[in-house]
């Protein structure tokens, strides 16, 4: 753990109070209003140093730490992207910091595009596993054997098996699939996703893989939840645009809060 991080998880603890978070989400474009139901203390990122600016829009780049159906939560409204700097570890600082904070779990959600005729716009999806698609990793340049990081089951099965009863009770579809990861902020092309497709991908994204190796790589218990925003390319006529993605990710989006709120109390 990095000075920086127990330093910076100190002056959160000054202003949010001490009590241990248990649990760190981060919300995905578009999904940012989940950060409004938290009662407690929001802080804009840049009050911290060295945490991402966070300048994608549909993102609110402050770290809100409070309580969430009664479970302590720390909830990034905004994360960095491979392709807003080219640092695969972009998240690394917060992550840390969300470890020094106390936190074992870790829930990344984003938007992401569907290559599953019966998963559309609108519905939900629990990753089972992904495909680090980019090649890229986070933890290139870590010096310490602790680099080596198993990857079997990243998604934790128990976590993921809280998420179905979660959603079952609040009668929400969640569907379960592999999420690909290609690096952006381009989208992918017709063959791309032909060929993620072929390779076992049913959902794809620009984000969540590196933070998944890193939250592994910290020791924290990893979930995620995509919204499906649109069908990929080539996969039906819908466009495929940024502002489409923030459009349609509020749809995704209730559906995801309901789950979330559900299976916080028995994570
Ligand atoms: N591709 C990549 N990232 C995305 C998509 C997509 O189709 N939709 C939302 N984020």
């Amino acid at each position: 753990m990095s000075r920086n991080a127990e330093e910076l998880a100190d002056k959160i603890r000054e202003i949010a109070g001490d009590a241990p978070v248990r649990v760190g989400l981060i919300l995905g474009s578009g999904l940012g209003h989940l950060a409004g139901a938290v009662e407690g203390v929001a802080i804009p990122y840049d009050e911290l140093e060295g945490f991402p600016h966070a300048g994608v829009s549909g993102h609110v780049p402050q770290l809100v730490i409070g309580q969430l159906e009664g479970v302590r939560v720390a909830v990034f409204g905004g994360r960095a992207h491979y392709y807003e700097s080219g640092r695969g570890d972009a998240m690394r600082l917060p992550l840390e910091v969300l470890k020094a904070l106390g936190a074992d779990t870790m829930i990344a959600t984003n938007a992401a595009g569907s290559m599953v005729p019966d998963m559309p716009t609108g519905e939900i999806m629990a990753l089972s596993d992904h495909i680090n698609f980019s090649g890229l990793n986070p933890l290139i340049g870590e010096q310490t054997d602790a680099r080596f990081v198993p990857m079997k089951d990243c998604y934790d099965p128990a976590l993921r098996e809280v998420f179905v009863a979660a959603a079952k009770a609040a009668e929400v579809t969640l569907h379960q699939g592999v999420y690909a990861w290609y690096s952006g902020p381009s989208f992918e092309t017709v063959a791309e996703i032909r060929a993620i497709r072929t390779l076992g991908a049913d959902a794809v994204g620009m984000s969540t893989v590196p933070e998944v190796i890193l939250g592994r790589f910290l020791g924290l218990r990893c979930g995620a939840i995509s919204a499906i925003t649109n069908m990929a390319a080539g996969m039906s006529d819908e466009s495929i645009s940024h502002s489409h993605t923030k459009a349609m990710a509020p749809l995704g989006a209730a559906k995801l809060e309901k789950v979330l709120r559900a299976a916080l109390p028995h994570i």
